[in-house]
């Protein structure tokens, strides 16, 4: 499987076959740390910690995550830069987790962080802010179908929404330049599925800009930017994030992010 496929099929798991990953699993994910790159400055921390097989001290997810004995902690600093890289750095991992057949599932609302940072020693200026569970899907139960219902997970907005070229009332066509790179961004995993990110291409440059949402909408951002980047990597594509000294004034309610030529 290769990342776009990854990306095309990627969907967050909730239940967990129980049994905790294998050595050699956990060598991989650590390695997919370890390897994780980021644009953006920022002081990130990843951890992959054990909580216990059956019956032993269990975190809390307040009953949304069920059969996982692997989390993800997912620790960052509160300036822009950290967030992006925060969300960019963690999909990395999502995406490798996949490819070798391991679900994850992004969690920034549903858990109860000091059930997780238990041996969790960070410098003062990064916090535990997200947990992902790491394992073999399980069997999907009622719950797992009811919240993917809810949150409307398989939907994603239209792609003549998000993007848009020249200026804000002209939708880009998918099959131009950057069109495939967006297509795969717009996949992306976001919290409450969200999907504040928005983009303008202009000639040979896309500026990024979202909509906020809620505090957790800077790091859906750095999650779309992942998939953006991987793709245009995927495709021997060499450019850069920045940010521009002039771009597009956007619609009323949107935020200027980055830049990308
Ligand atoms: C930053 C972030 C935070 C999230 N927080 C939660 C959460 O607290 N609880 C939960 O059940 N799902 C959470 N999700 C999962 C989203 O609901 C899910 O990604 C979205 O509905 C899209 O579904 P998909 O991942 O299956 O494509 C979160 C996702 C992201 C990216």
């Amino acid at each position: 499987m290769n990342i776009i496929e990854a990306i095309k099929e990627r969907r967050s798991i909730r239940s967990y076959d129980g049994n905790g990953l294998s050595d050699v699993e956990i060598t991989m994910l650590n390695n997919a740390i370890a390897e994780a790159y980021s644009p953006f400055r920022g002081e990130v921390k990843i951890e992959l910690l054990r909580f216990g097989l059956k019956g032993d001290y269990k975190p809390s997810t307040y009953g949304v995550i069920k059969g996982a004995t692997d989390y993800f902690l997912i620790c960052y600093a509160a300036d822009e830069d950290s967030v992006l890289a925060a969300g960019f750095m963690f999909e990395q991992v999502v995406l490798n987790a996949w490819m070798a057949g391991l679900g994850t599932c992004w969690i920034g609302g549903t858990f109860k962080g000091s059930t997780f940072e238990r041996n969790l020693s960070l410098p003062d200026n990064v916090k535990l802010k997200a947990v992902s569970p790491v394992g073999t899907p399980g069997s999907t139960r009622l719950l797992e179908r009811v919240t993917h219902f809810v949150m409307g997970s398989q939907n994603r907005k239209p792609f003549d929404t998000l993007f848009f070229e020249g200026d804000f009332n002209h939708p880009l066509s998918p099959d131009s330049r950057f069109g495939e790179a967006l297509a795969m961004l717009r996949l992306a995993p976001s919290s409450t599925n969200s999907q504040p990110w928005r983009a303008l291409v202009a000639g040979d440059t896309v500026h990024f800009y979202y909509l906020p949402k809620s505090y957790l909408s800077l790091l859906d951002c750095g999650i779309g930017l992942c998939h953006f980047s991987e793709t245009e990597r995927f495709n021997g594509q060499k450019g850069d994030f920045f940010i521009a000294s002039d771009y597009p004034a956007p619609p009323k309610g949107w935020l200027y992010l980055r830049s990308y030529r």
